[in-house]
C-alpha cells in the first residue's frame, strides 16, 4: 500500500462517526462532497464552547460574553489566515456557502448591475452560484452567460476569452467543481475579468477542504465557503470580499449587531464585518471552524492531496474495467482533479444504485448534485458520485467497487 493511505489509516481514528455501522455493515463514507464527518477534536471544540464559554458575543460587559467575542474573533483572524486575506475584517460570518454567495448577489449584484450588463458563470455551477445569479440579472435587465466545457470537462478557454467582455460586470465561477472534482484556473479568470473591470465571484465550497486556497494570489474580489464540508459543523460558513467593495455595498440583512446608530427613521451601520453579520451569531459553529483549520493544517494540505490522488489511482482503472461503468470529469488533460468520482451504471438509475449500495453499507450521493443546467449539458437527468477525503482508505475503495459490481445482478440484468 502507498505511503499515503497507510496515513488515511491513522485519520481515520480520530473520526468517531466512522466507526458506527449502516445497515449492519461497518460504514464507507464516500459523500465528503456533500458533508465531511467531524474529528474529536472539532466535536470537543464545540461541546467546550456550549459547556464552558457559551453567552452572547459582542453585546455582554461581563466575562463570559467577552470569552465568546473572543473565540468567535479569533476563529476569524483563524479563517484569515487560512484562506490568506488581508484583514480580518474582510471575514463575514454566514450560515453557508450558499449565504455567502447570495450575499454578493443582492448586496452586490442587484444594486450594481444595470439593464445591458453582463454577468457571465460556468456551466458546472451549483445552483448556489447559478440561481442568485439568475434572479440577479431578472432583477436588474442583465444578461446571463455561460462558460461550457471542452471535452475533458475542463472550462472552454475560448469561451473564457470571448465570453468576458467591456460587457462583463460580474464573473461568477467554482474553483472545484461538485460533479467533476476539476480545478478551474480561478487566478487566470480573475486577471481576465479585472482587464475588463468586472468582480469575480469564486465559490470555494469543493476547493477549500481539499486545496490550499490564497484568496490573495487568486485576486478573488468575493470568496465563498462552507464549514461542513471541512471537518465543521454545519450552520457556520464564510465570505471573503475586498474591503473597497464591501464598504461600498448596503446591508444583506438587518437587525441586532449591524448598526451604529438607528433612528425613528433612518439607520446607520457598524464597520466592516459586523455591518454583515446581523443577529447572534454562530459561536459554537465558528469555534469548531477555528478548530477544523487547526485539525486541517497539522494534516497538511500536501497529504490531503496525496492520499486522494492514491486513491483515485486505485479506483479508477477498476471502473475502467467494468464495461458498464460511464465516467464523467476523470480524462483531465491537466493534472487538476480532486477526489471526486462521478460515475453513471448502464441502465440503472443513480438512486437504485445509491439504495443497493446503501444496503452494503455504502454511502455515495446520487441525483442532480445541485447543478441540474450541467447534469442536461452532460445528456444525464442524474448521476452517482463517489467523494473521497483523506480519511478514506483503500478498503472503503474496494467495498464500494464490490458493491458496485453487484449492482446489475440485483437488478437482474446480468447473472
Ligand atoms: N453541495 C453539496 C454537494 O455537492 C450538497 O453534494
Amino acid at each position: 500500500m502507498a505511503d499515503a493511505l497507510k496515513e488515511a489509516e491513522d485519520f481515520r481514528r480520530n473520526f468517531p462517526l466512522l466507526n458506527i455501522k449502516m445497515n449492519d455493515k461497518p460504514i464507507v463514507y464516500l459523500d465528503n462532497g456533500a458533508t465531511t464527518q467531524k474529528p474529536e477534536s472539532v466535536i470537543r471544540a464545540m461541546c467546550g464552547y456550549y459547556g464552558g464559554c457559551n453567552a452572547n458575543p459582542h453585546r455582554g460587559a461581563y466575562e463570559l460574553s467577552i470569552k465568546a467575542t473572543d473565540i468567535y474573533e479569533n476563529a476569524r483572524e483563524r479563517v484569515r489566515e487560512f484562506i490568506h486575506a488581508k484583514k480580518s475584517s474582510e471575514i463575514i460570518f454566514t450560515r453557508n456557502a450558499s449565504e455567502s454567495l447570495n450575499l454578493v448577489a443582492y448586496s452586490y449584484g442587484r444594486v450594481f448591475l444595470k439593464e445591458g450588463d453582463e454577468i457571465v458563470i460556468t456551466i458546472a455551477e451549483h445552483h448556489s452560484n447559478l440561481v442568485p445569479w439568475q434572479l440577479a440579472a431578472k432583477a436588474t435587465g442583465a444578461k446571463l452567460k455561460y462558460i461550457y466545457l471542452e471535452e475533458d470537462g475542463n472550462l472552454s478557454e475560448k469561451d473564457i476569452d470571448e465570453k468576458i467582455t467591456e460587457k462583463t460586470k460580474i464573473v461568477a465561477v467554482t474553483q472545484v467543481s461538485n460533479v467533476l472534482g476539476l480545478i478551474n484556473p480561478v487566478k487566470e479568470i480573475a486577471k481576465k475579468a479585472h482587464s475588463v473591470g468586472a468582480v469575480v465571484v469564486v465559490d470555494g465550497s469543493q476547493s477549500v477542504p481539499h486545496i490550499a486556497v490564497d484568496v490573495t494570489d487568486m485576486d478573488a474580489d468575493f470568496f465563498a465557503f462552507s464549514g461542513h464540508k471541512m471537518l465543521s459543523p454545519m450552520g457556520i460558513g464564510v465570505l471573503y470580499g475586498k474591503e473597497k467593495l464591501l464598504d461600498k455595498m448596503p446591508p444583506f440583512l438587518a437587525g441586532g449587531d449591524m448598526i451604529e446608530y438607528v433612528m425613528e427613521q433612518d439607520t446607520t451601520f457598524a464597520e466592516l464585518p459586523q455591518k454583515f453579520e446581523a443577529g447572534t451569531q454562530n459561536v459554537g459553529g465558528a469555534a469548531g471552524l477555528a478548530a477544523a483549520i487547526d485539525y486541517i493544517d497539522e494534516v497538511t494540505f500536501e497529504k490531503i492531496g496525496a492520499i486522494e490522488r492514491e486513491l483515485l489511482d486505485y479506483a479508477l482503472p477498476q471502473l475502467r474495467a467494468l464495461p458498464y461503468i460511464k465516467l464523467y470529469g476523470c480524462d483531465s488533460k491537466k493534472d487538476n482533479k480532486t477526489g471526486i468520482i462521478t460515475f453513471n451504471v448502464k441502465d440503472v438509475h443513480p438512486h437504485d444504485v445509491s439504495t443497493i449500495l446503501d444496503s452494503e453499507g455504502v454511502a455515495i450521493r446520487a441525483g442532480h448534485h445541485c447543478a441540474q443546467p450541467l447534469m442536461k449539458y452532460l445528456g444525464e437527468n442524474a448521476t452517482c458520485r463517489a467523494s473521497f477525503y483523506f480519511y478514506n482508505t483503500k478498503e472503503d475503495v474496494d467495498r464500494w467497487i464490490a458493491a458496485l459490481k453487484k449492482v446489475r445482478k440485483v437488478m437482474h440484468l446480468e447473472d
